[in-house]
Order: C-alpha cells, then sequence, then structure tokens
C-alpha cells in the first residue's frame, strides 16, 4: 500500500487512475482507525478496483475548547490496519498541504448544518464539507463510503452532492457496534470502564424507540419520552438531543408517516457521543 502526504501526488495518482479509465473508491477518515472505518474500507473495495483512504484530522471541523489537540493520531498503525485490507493508497496529508496559507473558502450546506449536532457545534459541518469537497477534487472519486453512524453528516454529504453537481456516488454503510450495543468511535477509547457500561444507555434507548415502533407507535414526543427515561436514568449522561427527524430534511417530525431517523447525542464522562436509527412503515 502507497502512503502519500502531498496534494500534488496524489492529484497525479488519481488522475493516472482515470485515464486509465479505473473507478477509484474513497473512504475518508481522520484516522485512529478501528473496525467501523475497515468496514467502510471492505465495501469500498466491493465497488471500486483501487481504494484510497484519506487520514486527516481535520482542525476547521473542531471547535473552540473540543478536542483537536488531543484527538488521538497514530499514522503506522492506521497503515497497518490498511495494509491487511483493500486499500490501495492512504492520502496523509498535513495541516499545510490542505489549508494552504491565506485559505478562504468555505462550503456550508445551510441550515442543515445547523440542525442536531450543529446546534452545539457551531461551524463543525462546514468544516466537514469543506474537507471533504477538498478531498472530492484531489482524489476524483466514484464512489465514497461514508458510515451511517454519522447520519447528520452523511445527509449533509449527500446534500453537498446534489447540490454542487459532483461526480461522486455517495454510499451510506451500516453502523458497526460492540457486542454491548455501544456504536464503535474512535472516541470510546476516552471512556472509562465505568463510563463505557454508562454509555450503552444510548443504544438501549434507540431501541426501546425501536421496539415502540414497531408496536405500532407513531407519536414522535411519546417515543421521545420513553427514551429519554432510559438516557436521564443515567445521571453521568449529560444528554444534548433526542430527536426524531425526517431522514432528508432533519426537521423534527411530530407524527411518523413514512421515514425517520431517531438520532442521540449526550456526553458521558465528558465525551461527546452520537447514535441513531433509521424507522421505516414500509419494512
Ligand atoms: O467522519 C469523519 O471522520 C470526518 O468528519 C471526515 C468525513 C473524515 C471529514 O474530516
Amino acid at each position: 500500500m502507497r502512503v502519500v502526504r502531498n496534494v500534488a501526488e496524489m492529484r497525479a495518482l488519481a488522475s493516472e487512475r482515470r485515464r486509465r479509465g479505473q473507478a477509484i473508491g474513497f473512504v475518508p477518515t481522520m484516522g485512529c482507525l478501528h473496525e467501523g472505518h475497515l468496514s467502510l474500507v471492505r465495501l469500498a473495495g466491493t465497488r471500486a478496483p483501487w481504494v484510497v483512504v484519506s487520514i486527516f484530522v481535520n482542525p476547521t471541523q473542531f471547535g473552540l475548547g473540543e478536542d483537536f489537540e488531543i484527538y488521538p493520531r497514530d499514522l503506522d498503525r492506521d497503515c497497518q490496519l490498511l495494509e491487511a485490507e483493500e486499500c490501495d493508497l492512504a492520502f496523509a496529508p498535513t495541516i499545510p498541504e490542505m489549508y494552504t496559507e491565506g485559505h478562504r473558502t468555505s462550503v456550508s450546506v445551510g441550515e442543515l448544518s445547523e440542525k442536531l449536532c450543529g446546534r452545539s457545534r457551531p461551524g463543525h459541518f462546514d468544516g466537514v464539507t469543506t474537507v471533504v469537497l477538498k478531498l472530492f477534487n484531489i482524489i476524483q472519486p466514484d464512489v465514497a463510503v461514508f458510515g451511517e453512524k454519522d447520519a447528520q453528516q452523511l445527509v449533509i454529504i449527500r446534500r453537498m452532492v446534489e447540490d454542487l453537481n459532483l461526480a461522486v456516488e455517495i454510499v451510506g454503510a451500516p453502523t458497526v457496534r460492540d457486542p454491548d450495543g455501544l456504536a464503535v468511535s474512535s472516541r470510546n477509547r476516552d471512556l472509562s470502564p465505568e463510563a463505557r457500561e454508562h454509555a450503552t444507555c444510548l443504544f438501549r434507548a434507540l431501541r426501546r424507540g425501536e421496539e415502540l415502533f414497531k408496536a405500532g407507535e407513531r407519536q414522535a414526543d411519546r417515543m421521545i419520552g420513553e427514551m429519554r427515561l432510559i438516557v436521564d436514568a443515567k445521571p453521568a449522561v449529560e444528554t444534548d438531543y433526542v430527536s426524531v427527524v425526517d431522514p432528508v430534511t432533519l426537521e423534527d417530525l411530530d407524527t411518523i408517516r413514512g421515514e425517520a431517523l431517531v438520532a442521540i447525542a449526550a456526553r458521558v464522562g465528558g465525551t461527546r457521543l452520537i447514535d441513531n436509527v433509521r424507522l421505516s412503515i414500509g419494512e
């Protein structure tokens, strides 16, 4: 597997593949790879013969007081994990490579970026869309794979691709969970054993929402009330939101009539965690 650290070389290699008519699969990451990321890489490998994984802790998506400085970085370990997968190239640019002196431009997907996590992380999704568009421009992928765990990010990226006529197919990959139900995340390593135990209430709350839905409940407020009982029972869990929203517009729903995204965000022992499930009347 090749490791590329600069933009010009990455662009040249991607252009060469395109000239040869070879489709490019892409998985953007911030490193600290885990089973969730590796499942995205495997999925990309089924969709394209040449797979690029980016590893870049993107400073513009971290707010003041967030964990940019302490975000775990271990390129050697990440590359070892990728070697064992269907990854052909790891693109790990430096910050000055990605954000040249005097950079000013950013991409914003408007109000979608201000809902749910956007309320407590202003500017976060503008940082995400800006870096993802830059990566798309450099790597020129035919298909890019994103985790469904970051449901709002996936909705926003799909909107950006549609709005800006980008020639890339966006594929969502199912959330990978540990045996106790906790969604796999780079931030789980910050949880103490006790906090980790408390954190499983997020999944239990979502599962309760799903059970109610399967039993015929369609009123969002009643589902949210029941889910909150589960998270609020853990004093160490500080809930940011429990929401039932439209999976495309992210607008709050009163009544579920078709599809819904049930999303939850909370701080557990200082670590911010998110999780979600999709509900569909047709299924
Ligand atoms: O999901 C992530 O890890 C990041 O938001 C992404 C998509 C790699 C952009 O920095």
